[in-house]
């Protein structure tokens, strides 16, 4: 941090939140709030007289509440600038009794209470998001009882209970009074690996946090008995199952199976905690001075804002998702961003050390080569087929289509921010957006070729290229059998397939059609496939009232990994084509063929065009 400080390269803004960001790669506008400190950072030597004469006393958040702080404050001793800074909330100075005692004792006159907040307006070219998490309340947890019994805590307040810069210099002591604890508890995974009483992850670090907190408290205290009740203790890594094995040789007591109930006796503050071993297969109980909860890690409160900001999209646990969980690990599917530490999963120090070095790595290739080097695949809009309605900017996952709706400007294309997913072409009513490589005409052209002989023995079946196709290579590769009729049509993203060419493939007899995409949340581009999933339901209803069986357009989330589940989608598939009568394709040929005739007039001069699914759909 220290070095972050003084490095001449690095402009560290501290106290500030980032408010707006725009742009694209390259080319981002960051705006971002600098709080006012009301002290002059650059003039504060952190002589602590400012400190020293604040009457408010307040809990201090760096020790845990051990110990206090004052208004005029260090948030923690290596904090970077070295200066205090005042916690206006609190702070008597600009209420009714102005106090201004910090005033008066600052000799270097640098505190000013009347200082305001600053807007900061940056550009920069990458982004790098590095929020870190949050820590799991375990309030709700009540038979552990951490709200009502003191020598019940946290993992976080234990690190500052044994560590030399707490509020103890390192001595343990159990809180309630100040002796220093003979028998200690740690029960694992609390708030972690759940599915209702926190969340359904593993933390990653709490294990490996409760196996270096017992091996200290062996190295301070030899005598002390330790305990650790866990599920699993997940001590992958390097050298970690050796520092297991050394707790376990110093004598701490592991016990498998996770405690129902902890009651105290209020005249001693001991606490009896109640455990099912199941290793033993008995219901145990310890008699114990102190209780430490280790703590499962959860995204920040503010991400979904800040991901809001940027364009980010979230796995189903909060964090956030990254561009390819194997080929671009440290990215975001927006170009330009990348992530390090904990805003992606719960991680361990090594590993966010190892991830910040890859995405400032894969930072600083975009900033020296000056310029960048895209993917072909860009949309392309026709500006004299435009009606500047803002839908192909509504559905666009990465804001890279600006189009002014109320003062009638024709859509642009940001090409360096449009990832090609195809979604603003298939939503586009007017055909004024063409995907390169991935044309409506190209489309249409492997529709018809899959069609042009005995159509009726066929399936159609479009594939996202990302995860539907590649389940399918994994069925290939797997060499597992399915019927060899299907027609599979590549598109980048299921966001690309039109309801048009679902509606040409049934005009053309095609007897069963699969779309088929990454599993909602699993999108390669951010949410596109969630556009895929709207204009499916629509298409069902529209099929309805033209006397189609809506059956016959299924829709499938087929992940890379399910090479299984793709040959055996296949093979229902067949089974259901094969009850697919011929007078119902030729009835579905006839219906759709008037449909199109219809709809070509609507779209006629002064008549309404029929809505899109991004018009329908509601925010
Ligand atoms: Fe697979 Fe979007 S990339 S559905």
């Amino acid at each position: 941090m220290t070095d972050v400080g003084r490095h001449p390269r690095i402009e560290l803004m501290t106290l500030s939140e980032v408010e707006e960001v725009s742009g694209y790669i390259g080319n981002f506008k960051v705006k971002v709030r600098k709080k006012a400190r009301y002290v002059n950072a650059k003039e504060c030597t952190a002589c602590d007289k400012c400190a020293e004469v604040c009457p408010v006393v307040l809990p201090d958040e760096f020790q845990q509440g051990f110990s206090s702080r004052k208004a005029a404050y260090i948030p923690f001793p290596q904090a970077v600038p070295a200066a205090y800074l005042i916690d206006m909330e609190h702070c008597l100075g600009n209420n009714p009794i102005a106090c201004s005692k910090c005033l008066d004792a600052c000799d270097k006159q640098c505190i000013d209470l009347n200082m305001e907040d600053e807007i900061v307006e940056l550009e920069v070219g990458t982004i790098i998001v590095a929020t870190g998490m949050e820590i799991y309340d375990p309030t709700p947890l009540d038979e552990y009882g951490y709200t009502r019994f003191e020598n019940v805590v946290t993992n976080i307040e234990f690190e500052r209970l044994i560590c030399g810069s707490g509020p103890t210099d390192g001595n343990l002591v159990r809180p309630s009074d100040h002796q220093t604890p003979k028998r200690i508890g740690f029960i694992q995974c609390v708030g972690s690996r759940t599915d209702n009483r926190g969340n359904p992850y593993c933390s990653n670090v709490c294990c490996m946090a409760t196996v270096k907190d017992s091996l200290l408290i062996k190295e301070h205290h030899p005598d002390a008995e330790v305990y650790v009740f866990y599920m699993d203790i997940r001590a992958f890594g390097k050298g970690f199952e050796d520092l297991f094995r050394r707790s376990k040789e110093e004598g701490v007591h592991y016990i498998r199976g996770m405690p129902g109930e902890i009651t105290e006796d209020p005249t001693t503050k001991n606490l009896r905690l109640k455990v099912e071993n199941t290793t033993a297969g008995r219901v145990e109980e310890y008699e114990l001075d102190m209780v430490v909860l280790a703590l499962g890690l959860e995204p920040k409160q503010d991400l979904r804002h800040l991901s809001s900001l940027l364009n980010l999209s979230h796995t189903s646990d909060g964090f956030v998702m990254e561009a390819h969980p194997k080929l671009r690990p440290v990215d975001a599917p927006t170009p330009g961003i990348f992530f390090a530490g904990c805003v992606e999963a719960p991680k361990d120090i090594k590993d966010s050390v190892t991830q910040a070095g890859a995405a400032a790595s894969r930072s600083s290739i975009i900033l020296n080569a000056g310029t960048i080097t895209g993917e072909a695949l860009k949309a392309v809009i026709d500006l004299d087929k435009c009606t500047y309605c803002g839908v192909c900017a509504k559905v666009c996952p990465y804001g890279a289509i600006t189009v002014d709706v109320k003062g009638k400007t024709e859509a642009r294309v940001v090409a360096a921010a449009c990832a090609g997913c195809g979604t603003c072409a298939a939503e586009c009513r007017f055909d004024a957006i063409t995907m390169q490589h991935f044309s409506d005409e190209q489309i249409m052209a492997q529709i018809d070729a899959a069609l042009e002989e005995e159509p009726e023995k066929k399936i159609i079946s479009f594939l996202c290229n990302w995860c539907s196709y590649a389940g399918g290579d994994l069925a290939g590769v797997s060499r597992l059998q399915y019927p060899a009729n299907n027609r599979f049509i590549r598109t980048m993203c299921s966001g690309r397939v039109d309801e048009k060419f679902i509606l040409h493939a049934f005009e053309k007899g095609a007897p069963i059609v699969l779309l088929s995409g990454c599993h909602i949340g699993d999108c390669h581009y951010i949410d596109a496939n969630q556009w895929t999933k709207r204009r499916a339901e629509k298409l069902w209803s529209r099929m309805e009232k033209l006397g189609i069986r809506p059956e016959r357009l299924q829709l499938e989330w087929i992940s890379s990994a399910e090479g299984a589940r793709f040959a055996r989608i296949m093979r229902n598939l067949e089974e259901m084509r094969q009850k697919v009568t011929p007078e119902e394709i030729e009835h579905t040929k006839k219906a759709l063929a008037r449909y199109r005739m219809s709809k070509k007039s609507a779209k006629e001069p002064d008549e309404p065009a029929e809505e899109t699914a991004a018009e329908t759909a509601q925010p």
